[in-house]
This record gives C-alpha cells, sequence and structure tokens, in this order.
C-alpha cells in the first residue's frame, strides 16, 4: 500500500469516528431528559452538528486524495441516563483522537501540507477530551495541593 493509500484509509477511519458523533450526539441531545436537559440538549446537539462538520471536512480531503469517503459510522455508543451519555462521549471523543493522531502519523510522507490541518483537528479533539473528563469528573485534585492559607470554606 502506497503512503497516499495508507492516508486515506486512516483519513477514512477518522471519518467513521465523526459520522459516528453526528449520530450519537444527536440521540443524546433528544433523549436527555430531566433537569439535565437544559444545560445538556445544547451541548448534545452543537457536537452533533460539530461532528457533521468535521466529518464533511475529512470526506473532502479523502475525496481530493482520490479515495471514497465512508458511509459506514464506526461504534455507536448509546446510553439513557446523563452520566452514561457523557461517559459514551468521552470514549468517543478518545477515539476519534486517536483516529485522528493515526492519519497524522503517516501524513507527512504522504501529503505533507495535510499533516497541518490534521494537527488542527488533533488539537481540537483534545480539547473536546479534555473537556468531557472535567464533565464526568475523571480530573482528580490532591486535597494537599489547596493553599488553605488563602482561605477555604473547610
Ligand atoms: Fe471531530
Ligand atoms: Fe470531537
Amino acid at each position: 500500500m502506497s503512503s497516499k493509500e495508507e492516508l486515506i484509509k486512516r483519513l477514512n477511519t477518522a471519518m467513521a469516528w465523526e459520522l459516528a458523533g453526528v449520530i450519537q450526539y444527536m440521540q443524546a441531545a433528544v433523549m436527555v431528559t430531566g433537569y439535565e436537559r437544559e444545560i445538556f440538549r445544547e451541548f448534545f446537539h452543537e457536537s452533533s452538528e460539530e461532528a457533521r462538520d468535521h466529518a464533511e471536512a475529512v470526506g473532502e480531503k479523502i475525496a481530493v486524495l482520490g479515495g471514497v469517503p465512508t458511509v459506514e459510522p464506526a461504534t455507536i455508543r448509546q446510553a439513557a441516563d446523563i452520566q452514561g451519555m457523557l461517559e459514551a462521549a468521552l470514549a468517543l471523543e478518545i477515539d476519534a483522537l486517536k483516529a485522528w493522531e493515526a492519519c497524522h502519523e503517516v501524513a507527512e510522507a504522504a501529503n505533507p501540507g495535510t499533516m497541518f490541518w490534521i494537527e488542527e483537528h488533533i488539537a481540537e479533539e483534545q480539547e473536546h477530551v479534555d473537556h468531557l473528563r472535567k464533565l464526568t469528573g475523571k480530573v482528580k485534585f490532591a486535597a494537599g495541593d489547596i493553599d488553605k492559607s488563602k482561605g477555604t470554606t473547610a
């Protein structure tokens, strides 16, 4: 397989994760209920639209390289409650980030200009992972790192 073919294949994997994001986030947007709906419906709706834009952008890139953009989404994770939806979103973003990083590994040899475009996507997916790690409470702080001399409630 040529380096260009390998890049097309990996871009198609990234596209499949973006397509999964379109559907997964849309389902979450319409299914989120309870008072969480007020906060998270818009977040899921916008995340779906952003994934659609990313899918289209990567489809454009695949096509200009002579590849056929995929119409098959990657794994779509479903959940009925908000914590499950956010955990599913985090898992999706981690998979999307890995897929974009895999594109980067082969981009320089295949199509150097594309490498920088891929870097922008890696930065964006990392932002999504970071945000969802905070939303799902994955970030832990050491109590000892808080400077109590500046005043605390406890
Ligand atoms: Fe994306
Ligand atoms: Fe993302």
